[in-house]
């Protein structure tokens, strides 16, 4: 997929802009604080159906303004377009998916059409940060390749909403004796075990495949010979050596059984893929390294850069039988996290990649990645407008 044209309405800083892309590589330059990123979380709006900067939409809203819209017309490989809008309005709060003209009413149906991975300095707290921020990079990167593991997310969060909101509520309030409080969060253990064992063995897959696409990018990008290592763990069982559902789903249950009190004393669910973590790890000449307390401020960046190269790699193996293809990809301010190698080797890829943007304060850079194979369009953005460069 690729997004041939943007027009933003009282989106951030614009008040009436229109973008006619380029399908290779796209250059936005600027000073500081004109414009670049909101053109990329307009973009990224559009493909995930929320910022990747997760500003909510009332963020996004044009100060003083009463309603944004943001559309997109985008193309797949067989050139059928899909005109897309995104319409929001202050009062009520209130915001309307159109595709060619049809409501969408249900985002699961719609994630994933547009395929997008994002690499931002934001990212940079992917190694160092909450297991929180992991887990909704990993779920968003799974869930644009499978319709079914986003359901099953889906449901699963509704319920533990439920199941934690009983529990917290019952604290306070003390409606339920303990026993009918034991009943009742059986019935939820009894709805979300086959949802969190499938979650947890999609995910569980999902770290096999990717190991290899970290592999090589990795190498590529850092030119070292360690190897970076994703576990997925979670802290009450052990997850090596399952074998398939029903072994799981047991193991899960017992689980669950027994850490009942515990979360009805605490008032919390403790157990399932909610709470499970992803660990990054360097194997160093056959000793693992856990990053978040080990890695070089380099070694985190070489890690991230190459997880998100990766993230393309694996939708574009995933959805290369479609007519999806490869997703587009945003590097917004690389050139200030990164220094020139690795700028370098990233531009290497790039004829590898689909449609790219690309935001720079430095007109210059173009120059390192430009090549003759690639069509190019340059932006200059200045305090909410856009002037097209030849
Ligand atoms: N809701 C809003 N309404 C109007 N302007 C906004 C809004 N949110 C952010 N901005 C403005 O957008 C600018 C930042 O844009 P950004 O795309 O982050 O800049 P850049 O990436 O070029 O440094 C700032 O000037 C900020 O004041
Ligand atoms: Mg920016």
């Amino acid at each position: 997929m690729i997004i041939d044209q943007l027009h933003l309405v009282n989106f951030k800083n614009y008040r009436e802009s229109s973008f006619s892309f380029s399908p290779d590589l796209n250059f936005i330059y600027g000073e500081n604080g004109n414009g670049k990123t909101n053109i990329l979380e307009a973009i990224s709006i559009l493909c995930y159906t929320k910022s990747f900067l997760m500003n909510s939409e009332s963020d996004c809203l044009k100060y003083g303004e009463e309603a944004f819209e943001i559309q997109g017309i985008f193309k797949n490989r067989v050139e059928s377009k899909n005109k897309v809008s995104l319409v929001y309005k202050k009062e009520n709060n209130e915001r309307q998916l159109l595709s060619d003209g049809e409501k969408v009413s249900k985002t699961n149906e719609y994630i994933g059409r547009f395929p997008l991975v994002v690499l931002s300095p934001y990212d940079l707290k992917l190694t160092m940060g909450l297991q929180q921020e992991r887990r909704r990079n990993f779920d968003l990167l799974i869930s644009q390749v499978s319709k079914v593991y986003l359901n099953d997310l889906r449901k699963y969060q509704k319920i533990i909403k439920q199941k934690n909101s009983l529990l917290k509520e019952n604290t306070i309030s003390k409606r339920y004796s303990y026993n009918e409080l034991k009943e009742l969060i059986g019935i939820w253990n009894y709805e979300l075990l086959d949802l969190a064992v499938k979650i947890m063995l999609r995910r569980l897959d999902f770290t096999e495949e990717f190991r290899s696409y970290m592999n090589s990018s990795f190498s590529r990008i850092s030119g070292l010979r360690y190897i970076p290592v994703i576990i997925y763990q979670s802290d009450l069982l052990d997850l090596n050596g399952i074998n398939g559902f029903d072994d799981l789903k047991n193991l899960l249950q017992k689980i669950l059984d027994e850490k009942l009190d515990t979360e009805i004393k605490r008032g919390a669910s403790l157990v399932g893929p909610h709470r499970d973590s992803y660990v990054f790890c360097m194997d160093k000449n056959g000793e693992n390294f856990e990053m978040r307390s080990f890695a070089s401020q380099g070694e985190h960046k070489s890690f991230v850069v190459s997880l998100k190269l990766s993230e393309f790699d694996y939708i574009n193996e995933n959805l290369k039988h479609t007519n999806t293809g490869k997703p587009i990809l945003l590097l917004d301010d690389v050139f200030s996290e990164l220094d020139k190698n690795r700028i370098k080797r990233i531009s290497e890829f790039i004829n590898e990649f689909n449609q790219v943007f690309i935001t720079s304060t430095d007109k210059e850079h173009l120059k390192i990645l430009k090549n003759d194979l690639r069509d190019t369009k340059s932006f200059h953005i200045m305090n909410g407008s856009s002037e097209m460069i030849a």
